[in-house]
């Protein structure tokens, strides 16, 4: 039998906050195991025809989030892929029931201070923009780490570089799937 197959048979979402890799490290898993990848806010993004920035700052929050919902909706009956969502998402009660009932969750964890770091090098983060990232970041962890603890999987990732994480998720993967290691 194909050893990847029992990791590859579900949807596996991608959950945590802003700049802990779910992207990056999406992206390396897909390839990994031989999925499609799907990134939620690029997928809003082209559906809204703008930027994440332009919708907030034309459209508001709130229709971002409905966008966000309904993609995610539309995204989790596709066959099995790679999901990266957007920070936000998981907080939706409707979208986290969506991802429990249909992919294998999980949490991509990191330090404030390294997700901080890590987002200065893009400006494209409305929650962010001329707000101290640190701050923001922290109310943000306080708020979201409960309800993303409902995640299936807790990846932690430290500072490590992606290609660690990435092992490490592959792990979680087949020890939470009680598969054999790929
Ligand atoms: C958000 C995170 C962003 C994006 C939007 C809102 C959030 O995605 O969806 O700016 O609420 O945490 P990333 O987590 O991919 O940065």
């Amino acid at each position: 039998m194909d050893p990847l197959s029992p990791l590859r048979a579900r949807t596996i979402t991608l959950v945590g906050l802003m700049g802990v890799g779910k992207t990056s490290v999406g992206k390396r898993l897909a390839v990994a195991l031989d999925l499609p990848f799907r990134d939620a806010d690029n997928e809003v993004e082209t559906a809204a025809g703008r930027s994440i920035p332009d919708i907030f700052a034309d459209l508001g929050e709130a229709a971002f989030r409905e966008g966000e919902r309904r993609v995610i909706a539309r995204l989790l009956d596709e066959p099995p892929h790679v999901l990266a969502t957007g920070g936000g998402a998981f907080m939706n009660a409707e979208t986290r029931a969506l991802i429990k009932s249909k992919s294998v969750s999980i949490w991509l964890r990191a330090d404030v201070e390294v997700l901080a770091r890590r987002v200065a090098r893009k400006d494209n983060r409305p929650l962010l923009t001329g707000k101290d990232p640190v701050s923001v970041l922290r109310d943000l962890a306080e708020a979201r780490y409960p309800i993303y603890a409902e995640a299936d999987i807790l990846v932690d990732s430290g500072d490590a570089p992606h290609h660690v994480t990435l092992d490490n998720v592959i792990k979680a993967l087949a020890a939470y799937l009680e598969a054999p290691l790929p």
